[in-house]
């Protein structure tokens, strides 16, 4: 059998050091007759030297438009913007099924090129899951980057930029430097507790050292009555990452913060969930996404208060490229390895319908 070609592209989205393909997936697809082709990136967390380690070809950076046609090509974010044709079959986040800004002219390259597009958020299990996601980071760093605006809080400065960190260690470590050298005596509340980004919020606790009895963990049973919720106003760091499927009662409002007056406890709310836009958001009382180089926004919690911040970034896994892409690319993998048989494997089966549907809507507005 001829060995399966797969073309890791260099990311162009700033700050973003994650990659689809590890060398240790790449490793593992090698091993199992493909032929990896990367290219060179010195924004990737993984060195080139690390793939070229495990027998990867190295080729150009930002060459993959020329690679051959039947070579399918995996990235992460959005490519750059163009209106070039895409002959390609691409393997990526598209942000264009939703009809986000743009989605048709994204769709109608793939239209003028005879390409395809496998949206990496479309492929799923059988049970309709999907097979890889960040979130479980996410949550992590969410956690971490509340108790570091905690920290900065205690002592009346607000939090500066956030750097991705080298891995996990050092985050941890850094986190609990600023807590004095242990989170303990602080209380966090983490509602969606028993998903993706919650699992990674209350790991994250653990590790800077937070008492167990002290990370109180809640999901739908506990969210069940209706908020809002006095239970948010006694902790310290509050982190939201609910899944958000339908309208919901809110879960803290700007009344009840004001209401509560100077015996409010909450400092810190972590929106992991970031429905910021979302009429249904759970958690109105911001209504920016906050960015690494400005993490926080505060909150109008009425004269006299104790302050409150706000951190809703969108990307928080970039905090920690190294883990979370070795995650997401293993969580991949099984996936990947039925590339060779995508005309028949299920996963691929299915994300390819998806794309065809959204395809035959976006020729449909844009009139071609
Ligand atoms: N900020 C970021 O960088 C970032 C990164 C990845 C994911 N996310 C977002 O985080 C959210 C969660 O993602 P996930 O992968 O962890 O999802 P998930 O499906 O694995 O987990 C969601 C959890 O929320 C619970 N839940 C849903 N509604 C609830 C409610 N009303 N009350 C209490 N619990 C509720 C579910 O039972 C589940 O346990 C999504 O909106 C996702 O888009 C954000």
């Amino acid at each position: 059998m001829s060995r399966q070609p797969l073309w890791l592209r260099c990311e162009k989205k700033e700050f973003e050091r994650r990659a689809a393909l590890t060398p240790t997936t790449a490793k593992k697809l090698i091993d199992s007759g493909f032929d990896i082709y990367v290219e060179r990136d010195e924004q990737r967390i993984f060195d080139d030297a690390e793939y070229e380690a495990v027998g990867c070809t190295l080729v150009e950076n930002n060459s993959w438009p020329k690679a051959p046609v039947t070579t399918p090509i995996i990235g992460l974010k959005e490519l750059p913007v163009s209106d070039d044709p895409l002959p390609h079959t691409h393997i990526q986040f598209a942000h264009c099924y939703k009809r986000q800004a743009g989605w048709s002219s994204v769709l109608s390259r793939f239209h003028r090129g005879g390409g395809t597009l496998y949206d990496l958020e479309f492929l799923t299990d059988e049970s309709g899951r999907r097979v890889a996601a960040f979130g479980y980071h996410a949550g992590f760093a969410g956690a971490a980057a509340g108790a570091l605006a905690h920290a900065a809080q205690k002592n009346g400065q607000p939090l500066g930029q956030l750097e991705p960190y080298e891995n996990e260690a050092a985050m941890v470590k850094a986190v609990k430097e600023r807590l004095g050298g242990s989170g303990k005596g602080v209380k966090a509340l983490v509602i969606g507790a028993l998903g993706r980004c919650g699992r990674g919020a209350v790991d994250l606790f653990r590790k800077i050292g937070l008492d167990e009895d002290d990370i109180v963990k809640w999901d739908l049973a506990e969210t069940a009555p209706g908020g809002p919720f006095q239970e948010i106003l006694d902790v310290d760091i509050f982190v939201n990452c609910i899944y958000l499927s339908s309208p919901i009662p809110h879960f803290v409002t700007a009344d009840t913060i004001r209401a509560a007056g100077k015996d409010r406890r909450l400092s810190v709310v972590v929106d992991v969930s970031c429905d910021t836009t979302n009429p249904h958001n759970p958690i109105p009382i911001y209504n920016i996404n906050t960015t690494f180089d400005k993490p926080t926004v505060p909150v109008d919690v009425g004269p006299g208060n104790p302050p409150l911040s706000v951190i809703s970034i969108d990307h928080l896994p970039t905090l920690l490229p190294r883990e979370a892409s070795e995650q997401f690319s293993s969580d991949l993998l099984p996936s990947l390895l039925e590339l060779p048989n995508r005309q028949t494997a299920r996963v691929w089966v299915t994300a390819e319908q998806l794309y065809k549907q959204k395809l035959a809507e976006a020729v449909e507005a844009e009139g071609l």
